[in-house]
């Protein structure tokens, strides 16, 4: 029972529309209507600046981090160590199909840092590590993402060995290829979107 709580309790914080919020309150835009369309951190810097996105990204990590710190408290040892990471997957779901935005949402990587930071730190190291490095170099964030959520189920197998473990970071790097269908479409065009990481 006490899982079944903290799932929905993620996933309505997970759907709490950080990004549209942020940048309809401050400046008045529906960033659904500009650049990829996608309410994230990385529209929010491609269309308003670093800063922006840099706000946007904190308010998504956070949505992932704290339901799954929570999660830590409150499950006992009766739960397998596998069960955070259900907690962590309604989060992200909740951010790609809020509640409040009528099942639209985000791409659901910002969160996912925040949900890996809060039940990995070395996994959410890993991706990091492999998400700047793309981004900065590529300048094309969608495939930093991909990659760096493609380390998830490698990093969980290589550090845990729970096949459990193993499976829900694989369904979310699948729910990340999910969100980013468009994103790879127009990679294969040659047509993706860049982004200049450097901007202020
Ligand atoms: O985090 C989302 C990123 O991977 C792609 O965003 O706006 O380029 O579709 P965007």
């Amino acid at each position: 029972m006490r899982l079944v709580i903290l799932i929905l309790f993620a996933y309505l914080m997970g759907s709490i529309p950080t990004g549209f919020i942020i940048t309809m309150k401050m400046l008045n835009i529906d960033i659904r209507k500009h650049g990829s369309g996608n309410v994230g951190a990385t529209n929010a810097a491609r269309k308003l600046g670093f800063k922006m996105g840099a706000l946007v990204a904190l308010a998504d990590i956070l949505k992932g981090f704290f339901p799954v710190l929570i999660a830590g408290f409150v499950l006992s040892n009766n739960y397998p160590a596998s069960a955070i990471y259900l907690v962590g997957i309604a989060a992200i779901l909740g951010h790609d199909n809020s509640i409040f935005l009528k099942f639209d949402g985000g791409k659901g990587v910002a969160t996912t840092f925040g949900v890996m930071l809060g039940i990995s730190p070395p996994g959410f190291l890993i991706m990091a590590l492999i998400w700047l490095g793309i981004s900065f170099t590529l300048k094309i964030v969608s495939v930093a993402s991909l990659i760096g959520a493609f380390s998830l189920p490698v990093t969980a197998y290589i550090l845990s060995g729970d096949y459990y473990q193993v499976l829900f970071a694989a369904i979310i790097f699948l729910s990340i290829v999910v969100t980013h269908r468009g994103n790879i479409q127009r990679l294969l065009r040659g047509e993706e979107n860049p982004i200049n990481l450097n901007d202020s």
